[in-house]
């Protein structure tokens, strides 16, 4: 039932590598105390996780799981000195654990679900009575580019767009997530505006610009018949050609939504 992206290993590791708890997923921290059990579903290869780690102290313990090997491997390498720290290859739906977490996090990765009822009920069921979750995500629809990005890359956007929405995936799951937190049972539902702006004045901006030539880099949506190779290549040259000359800014849309038992 569930579909992925069948990503390029290095290059979204690279990305997930770069990731800090401060800058992709600096809402989080307020809520973070020292001596905490946290599970963070969905880690990739842990860059956010063993920022936490650092955060919670020594009595504290936090486990990330990842249903993608690679990105836990890589994680075990990096990270797998810190004590306070576990990294497990495992899907959400089959992961079991007899001790109970204070608080649940998931940074965008419901987005890739096309089960998201049954993620949801599976962490209920590993959060303490008086636990809290934390789930940040996209709203993909919402995306705004500045200037207006080539006619291809849009084109590219849009097939990508529909491609998850077939395969069941949400591309808007900040704007769902506090409906299907209320119906799977949570309380106390807050929406926290967690946009990730990129301008053109930063260090990362060609990088971070670049992740929808990335994205098009992959040739799956081509394999099932989506969009043909002739216009992914214009996408990804053209939009290339569009950060080199007239690309200022990007926001990505995200939210973090809490939530209690
Ligand atoms: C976009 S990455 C996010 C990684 C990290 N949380 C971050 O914010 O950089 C989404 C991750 O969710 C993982 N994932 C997807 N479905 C999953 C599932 N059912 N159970 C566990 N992990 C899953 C993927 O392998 C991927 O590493």
């Amino acid at each position: 039932m569930q579909k992925q992206i069948n990503r390029n290993g290095s290059q979204a590791s690279k990305i997930f590598d770069n990731r800090t708890l401060e800058k992709d997923y600096r809402t989080l921290i307020p809520i973070l105390k020292k001596g905490m059990q946290i599970l963070d579903v969905g880690c990739g290869t842990g860059a956010i996780t063993k920022d936490i780690a650092k955060v919670i102290g020594e009595n504290g313990k936090i486990i990330g799981i990842d249903n993608t090997e690679k990105f836990i491997s890589s994680g075990k390498e990096h990270y797998g000195h810190l004590k306070n720290m576990e990294l497990i290859h495992a899907d959400i739906n089959d992961f079991q654990h007899t001790e109970k977490f204070d608080l649940i996090i998931s940074a965008r990765t419901m987005q890739w679900l096309s089960g998201v009822d049954s993620a949801l009920q599976k962490m209920k069921s590993l959060l303490k009575a008086n636990g809290q979750i934390s789930i940040l995500d996209y709203n993909h629809t919402d995306i705004e580019w500045e200037p207006t990005p080539p006619a291809s890359m849009l084109k590219f956007y849009e097939i990508f767009l529909k491609w998850r929405s077939d395969a069941g995936m949400s591309n808007q799951m900040a704007k769902d997530l506090p409906a299907l937190l209320k119906k799977n049972g949570f309380n106390n539902i807050e929406k926290i505006n967690s946009d990730e702006h990129c301008q053109k004045a930063d260090t990362d901006f060609v990088s971070n610009i670049g992740i929808w030539s990335k994205v098009a880099g992959l040739t799956q949506m081509v394999e099932e018949g989506y969009l043909t190779n002739e216009l992914r290549v214009q996408a990804i040259e053209e939009y290339n050609i569009w950060i080199e000359t007239r690309a200022e800014s990007m926001i990505l849309k995200l939210d973090e939504v809490r939530a209690t038992l």
